[in-house]
């Protein structure tokens, strides 16, 4: 099968070989599911509008990102059940974006240490929530800087998980068969059980100040969609907002994160970085997130359809997105990831 047809399937080659409550846990958003739905349409009503007579031998598509280099300018967002997905979980999927020298971001509820996942040499940041009690986030975070994670992701949009509906005939969900040991492996012994380790319902700015003191690390605030929350973010010193509705599994009927991206640039951009997820799915629209001002993109679900086939699979991924992305590049006569902010009108 060539590689784009292989990318175009991923989704369905997932669905044959995972058990159904786990697919269905993955490709699901937050009640009726209309968020989720949209979000890769959203891309595809843009338009570019692509230059032409330029000198298109050399195109390089690496960006940078919070001051450092990656290949490429897509890297692999968040998630948990990496480990139900493959049994090598988080090291199949590090060790693949290792190799294409690109960047990944470890949800606080993975499966594997830390410590493993920086041993493979992969460019990794931390992502956390942050609980009632913020005193008990300190350990893990602590684990993740000593692991050398260098930026840490603070998720806003989750002050309580999105209500998802069991889509299997017999109602059967994840959490049913999955063993507790693959997930949430970074946490101390004992930690649901503490007084105040429920999700913060009082996140502020103030915490973006507290965590960079903590940990000493860049914080990115993923789950911006509003500008003016872009600009309270990077006033109270974020390095980075990454504009994301979490593929929408959190507020149902939240807008397509293609849909303000370029509202949110205009109000931080410059200031600080602006990432991007929900609903990439090609190379193309990797192209018409940078078009639109996004410094950098990151991919939730493809990566973890990718992972059921290990990491020849993420490898393969990153592989074809990139080469679909220096075509669009090319085609519209962007020689750098900077040229292709030209893009649209
Ligand atoms: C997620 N996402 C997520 N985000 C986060 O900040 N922490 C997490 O632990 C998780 N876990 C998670 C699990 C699963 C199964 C999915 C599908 C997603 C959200 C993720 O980082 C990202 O924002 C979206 O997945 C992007 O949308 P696409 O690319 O999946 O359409």
């Amino acid at each position: 099968m060539d590689d784009a047809r292989w990318l175009a399937g991923l989704e369905e080659q997932a669905a044959r070989r995972l058990p159904a409550p786990l697919f269905d846990y993955l490709v699901q958003g937050a009640r009726d599911g209309e968020t989720a739905a949209a979000a890769a349409g959203a891309w595809r009503e843009h338009r570019l509008l692509p230059r032409v007579l330029r000198d298109v031998t050399t195109v390089d598509v690496s960006t940078e990102v919070l001051g450092r280099r990656t290949a490429v300018p897509f890297g692999v967002a968040p998630s948990t059940l990496q480990r139900a997905v493959h049994p090598d979980g988080e090291l199949a999927m590090a060790r693949a974006v290792a190799e294409a020298d690109a960047l990944m971001v470890v949800s606080s509820n993975a499966g594997t240490r830390f410590a493993d996942i920086g041993a493979t040499g992969v460019r990794w940041w931390v992502q956390c929530y942050l609980p009632s009690d913020r005193s008990l986030a300190v350990p893990l975070l602590s684990h993740a800087v000593e692991a050398g994670a260098d930026a840490v992701v603070l998720t806003v949009d989750t002050p309580v998980v999105g209500t998802k509906y069991p889509r299997t005939p017999d109602g059967a969900v994840v959490w049913d068969s999955v063993d507790p040991a693959i997930v949430r492996i970074n946490f101390e012994p004992g930690y649901d059980d503490a007084p105040g380790s429920g999700k913060a319902l009082d996140l502020g700015p103030r915490d973006i100040g507290w965590l960079a003191t903590t940990t000493g690390l860049p914080v990115v605030v993923k789950g911006v969609l509003h500008p003016d929350d872009a600009t309270r973010a990077v006033e109270a010193g974020a390095s980075a907002v990454w504009v994301s509705n979490h593929g929408g599994r959190q507020l149902d009927r939240s807008v397509a994160t293609a849909a303000v991206l370029a509202d949110v640039v205009r109000a931080v951009g410059g200031r600080a970085q602006v990432y991007v997820d929900g609903g990439v799915r090609t190379g193309t629209d990797v192209v018409t997130a940078l078009a639109l001002g996004a410094d950098h993109v990151f991919l939730g679900r493809l990566p973890l359809y990718a992972l059921v086939q290990g990491t020849g699979g993420v490898a393969r991924l990153l592989r074809e997105l990139s080469d679909q992305s220096l075509e669009a590049m090319r085609l519209g006569g962007a020689t750098s990831v900077r040229d292709a902010r030209g893009l649209v009108g």
